[in-house]
């Protein structure tokens, strides 16, 4: 390397180089062919011709040898560093807005102020993670972790905890392989953080303001906001009736499973509750906060889920009920601790959290109770039209996390009923910078009592309108009504549009307006796309990554932006 080098090349960058050169370089020679170059564009679901690649290489190569040696590789990341390429690739990986939460830093770190942060929380977190991680061999390096000290911040730090707490959540999200997990160095650090972040915006968590910078300083108030993320997808996972049909037990005198289905997971936790307290013959609770800060209805709770020994590999569990007359809150709060402990659900709460009432921390208990001892038996024989129960496709999966990972409020747990009002929907055409009216032409909730569908349904008649006039979709046979209805096939049709607008725009801006639309690249897509399932893995666009970053080459910005929108299309068949 020669001297002039050495000082606008810092050693970590240095270091950063040799790891992507050497994930390029496949027969490790030192130098790229076109054959390496070849077999990248191969795995990235790209076959290129000989020629395509050859001029690829003739681009960058100085000496006229036809491969890229290290030294050459090094001078083209100098120029590189100073080019417009550089410029916009930057700004690509620090865009704020959208699906792009890669390498970037979040507002409130580029602001330098300081955040609160809620010490229960971190407590609570850093139990559960050490429970939840005990016996993973890759977690060792950092657990278990001591949760009165920061040190889950510094955990956060390499990304593979992050990694695993998400596949914990939605197993198989991350592949094992794609975690970097020896010799650690700044690029390869990165790179987890990278995944981790783009694996977490793929389950639903909405990551926008959040950097792998971020994670890797472990900046407190983020890093819980994340952790809190991922840990409710994991605990809500199975609060849906398509996933556990004993919930139907708490359908109520002439409802329908339909009703029960459009209720949240919160919704049927209370729900869940309130029947076993119903059945102790105690008073209902309207929320898991003032109403559970004396934890007589929590004692009520447990006794009514406990083991009664009637299944084989469940012993019985007497509850005590020695401590609910207590008269100390603190006190009466631990003893019904203790109990909970007895079913291994000492999780998320100390005494002071239940007495304080803090409602994220006890709803995590409360979902935590159910996962384990649910108590519902399913209704046999009833009228219930068991044929409404379709499970979420894959599809409908993918755009629920979509939307979500953009932050639309309210959440979107069930596609079709959550956005029978249009509400999510508006919010997303403004992601497309479709202009919405919503002081003249948007019912917002509390919808009245009387007419509500009204209001609703005009909701989507205008969703439908802005659709046809402005943003100009296809939206031939489609109204306001059928959205309304939660008509699968016509509202996924409008859906799919507004995601492909989404990408294609993120593209256009990356590309300052050009090359968005290059043909190649589209050929490309639509070939991933039709080819899902089959091919591609992390592993290419990681390699990808690599040569984007060193190489540069608008062309291959292109590329990589394209594999990160294709894991958010079809993140299932791309992990
Ligand atoms: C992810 O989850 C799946 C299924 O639970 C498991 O087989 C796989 O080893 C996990 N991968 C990681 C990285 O923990
Ligand atoms: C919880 O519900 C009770 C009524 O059961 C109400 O008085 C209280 O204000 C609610 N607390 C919160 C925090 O919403
Ligand atoms: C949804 O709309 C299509 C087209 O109008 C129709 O064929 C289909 O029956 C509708 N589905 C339901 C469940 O109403
Ligand atoms: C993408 O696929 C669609 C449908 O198969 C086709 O009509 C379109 O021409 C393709 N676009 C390109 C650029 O290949």
């Amino acid at each position: 390397i020669s001297i002039n080098m050495a000082g606008k090349i810092s050693k970590d960058e240095l270091e950063e180089l040799r790891e992507a050169f050497g994930k390029i370089d496949l027969d490790g020679n030192g130098s790229i062919c076109d054959y390496e170059l070849h077999e990248l564009f191969k795995e990235a679901n790209l076959p290129l011709p000989g020629y395509k690649v050859r001029e690829i290489i003739q681009k960058l190569d100085r000496n006229k040898d036809n491969k890229i040696s290290f030294d050459e590789f090094l001078s083209i990341f100098q120029e590189l560093k100073s080019s417009d390429i550089a410029k916009s690739f930057r700004k690509a990986i620090n865009r704020k807005e959208g699906i792009l939460a890669i390498g970037g830093t979040s507002t409130q770190s580029s602001e330098g102020t300081q955040h609160s942060f809620s010490e229960e929380e971190r407590y609570a977190f850093v139990n559960w993670l050490n429970t939840a991680l005990e016996n993973d061999p890759d977690c060792k390096h950092a657990l278990p972790m001591d949760p009165n000290s920061d040190s889950l911040f510094k955990a956060m730090g390499d990304g593979i905890v992050l990694c695993k707490m998400i596949n914990l959540s939605v197993p198989d999200t991350i592949d094992e392989r794609t975690i970097n997990k020896k010799k650690l160095t700044p690029f390869t650090i990165q790179e987890n953080l990278n995944l981790a972040l783009n694996s977490a915006s793929a389950i639903g968590c909405h990551v926008v303001n959040i950097g792998a910078l971020d994670l890797r300083e472990g900046k407190p108030h983020l890093v819980l906001g994340l952790l809190w993320q991922i840990i409710k997808i994991g605990l809500f996972a199975d609060i849906e009736l398509s996933r556990n049909e004993a919930l139907a037990a708490l359908l109520r005198d002439g409802e329908t499973l339909e009703d029960l289905m459009k209720l949240s997971p919160e919704e049927l936790l209370l729900r869940w509750a309130n029947f076993h307290l119903e059945n102790a013959g105690w008073q209902k609770i309207n929320n898991f906060s003032s109403d559970i800060k004396d934890s007589r209805a929590y004692f009520h709770l447990l006794n009514q889920i406990s083991p009664k020994g009637t299944e084989e590999d469940q012993p019985r569990i007497d509850i005590s009920m020695a401590g609910f007359s207590e008269k100390d809150d603190l006190k009466r709060a631990e003893n019904m601790l203790q109990q909970a402990d007895r079913l291994g659900c000492r999780q998320f709460v100390t005494p002071a959290d239940v007495v304080a009432g803090n409602p994220k921390l006890n709803l995590a208990f409360v979902a935590n109770l159910f996962n384990k001892y649910p108590s519902l038996t399913k209704p046999e024989g009833e009228d219930i039209d068991w044929g409404l129960l379709e499970g979420e496709t894959r599809e409908e999966r993918t755009f629920r996390n979509w939307m979500n990972s953009l932050g639309v409020n309210p959440h979107v747990n069930h596609l079709y009923g959550d956005l029978a009002d249009a509400l999510v929907i508006l919010q997303l055409y403004e992601k497309i910078k479709v202009p919405v009216d919503w002081t003249n032409k948007v019912n917002k909730p509390p919808y009245p009592k009387i007419g509500t569908n009204m209001k609703k349904l005009e909701n989507c008649n205008y969703a439908v309108e802005l659709g046809k006039t402005t943003a100009k979709f296809s939206l031939v046979g489609i109204g306001g009504q059928d959205l309304n209805d939660g008509n699968a096939t016509l509202t996924l049709a409008l859906v799919w549009q507004l995601m492909r607008r989404y990408t294609l725009n993120v593209l256009e801006d990356l590309g300052d307006g050009q090359k968005a639309n290059d043909d190649i690249i589209v050929k490309w897509v639509n070939t991933t796309l039709s080819e899902a399932g089959k091919t591609t893995k992390i592993s290419s666009f990681k390699v990808c990554k690599a040569l984007l970053i060193y190489l540069g080459c608008l062309f291959l910005i292109h590329l990589f932006i394209f594999v990160r929108c294709i894991q958010h299309l079809s993140y299932n068949y791309v992990l």
